[in-house]
């Protein structure tokens, strides 16, 4: 058996733990030969590879990003791109594919195993936790941690100055992050795609919290996040991507600027970025890509093609790609009602 593993889309902290874990449990439990794809699907384009043996993943458990490289690429959008990718798996005489990814990746594994019967299995991972069929995708707690650090350093600054003080993270469409760290950190209003907001109600809410004394405040707002009245996204390049994504970012700033006019108090903003996205995963990513990376291989065993390994409750269960890449995981009210209580 000839296993070819490839990383497509935003990299995320895990994703050498999940090749890491793949390697190690294919080669030294099955005798299979594993082969790495180079950045996403472009990789399996061009021919770009690289063998991955037990040495070659010595040492990953703990390394951000992806020694495998990843890209945007999205071969549906490139003239015979799709049946390249068939004509190049038989070639290199793969028996089974392995794609760790988001929606976009998992997307297109979906597309190549209904529509030209390869066999890929798949392996969710996103800091954005936005795939359908599984609790978590990991990168997202790594994420969260983060946020949560930056935002419990930013309290006393805010104390200090008595100011309002925004901050913007990640997600894409879903405010899993946003919620999560103002959860954990104590926030005074989060602001999520999946709940548009009217900006008098923030600054209502921040009032209440001034008037009883309370000087200082932090709002954690999702890059994705969009005001009641025009549900207008804030972009931060107007091109679109392979798959048709906007590049989101900005919303932190706009909304300081609102406040501080309407509040009259001072309102600083901070932009997280890509800092979300790299260095060494925690250790419950470690552990669940870990975990995803060996039921992949399990999935390839047993001839469980189309697939994707995903966490329910506390078990790793497959699940139809097509299934988890139909619709998106958004936040659920019943967290988002528990966030709510700590508002103000
Ligand atoms: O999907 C992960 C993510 O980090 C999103 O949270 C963010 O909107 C997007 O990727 C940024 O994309 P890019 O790396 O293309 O700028």
């Amino acid at each position: 058996m000839h296993i070819g593993i490839l990383t497509g889309g935003g990299d995320c902290p895990g994703l050498n733990a999940a090749i890491r874990a793949v390697v190690r449990h294919a080669i030294d439990t099955y005798g299979y030969r594993v082969t790495g794809i180079l950045n996403g699907w472009s990789g399996l384009i061009e021919n770009l590879y690289r063998p991955l043996g037990v040495d070659t993943v010595s040492g990953l458990l703990t390394k951000g990003g992806t020694i495998l490289g990843t890209s945007r690429t999205n071969p549906f959008k490139l003239k015979g791109a799709p049946q390249k990718i068939v004509d190049n798996f038989k070639k290199e005489k793969f028996d089974a594919l392995i794609a760790i990814g988001g929606e976009d990746t998992l997307g297109v594994a979906t597309r190549l195993y209904d529509e030209y019967n390869l066999p890929v299995v798949g392996i969710p991972k996103t800091i954005d936790n936005d795939i359908a069929g599984t609790d978590y995708t990991f990168g997202f707690y790594t994420a969260v941690s983060i946020a949560t650090e930056a935002i419990d350093r930013l309290q006393s600054t805010a104390e200090s100055h008595h100011r309002i003080m925004v901050v913007e993270v990640m997600g894409r469409h879903a405010g899993w992050i946003a919620t999560y760290s103002g959860l954990a950190s104590g926030a005074d209003l989060i602001l999520i795609p999946e709940e548009p907001f009217d900006i008098e109600e923030v600054c209502a809410i921040l009032r209440k919290r001034h008037k009883r004394g309370r000087d200082f405040s932090i709002v954690v707002v999702a890059e994705g996040a969009v005001p009641k009245d025009t549900k207008q996204r804030v972009l931060k390049d107007y091109k679109v991507d392979d798959f048709g994504h906007v590049c989101l970012g900005g919303i932190g700033s706009i909304l300081a600027e609102e406040i501080q006019k309407r509040m009259d108090i001072q309102t600083r903003y901070v932009i997280l970025g890509y800092i979300q996205r790299g260095g060494t995963p925690v250790p419950f990513d470690r552990i669940l890509a870990s975990r995803y990376g060996f039921g992949a291989v399990k999935l390839i065993a047993e001839g469980e093609f189309g697939k994707m390994v995903a966490l329910q409750g506390n078990k790793i269960v497959p699940v139809e790609l097509k299934e988890a890449t139909t619709r998106l995981k958004t936040v659920s009210k019943e967290i988002y009602e528990l966030a709510k209580v700590f508002f103000g």
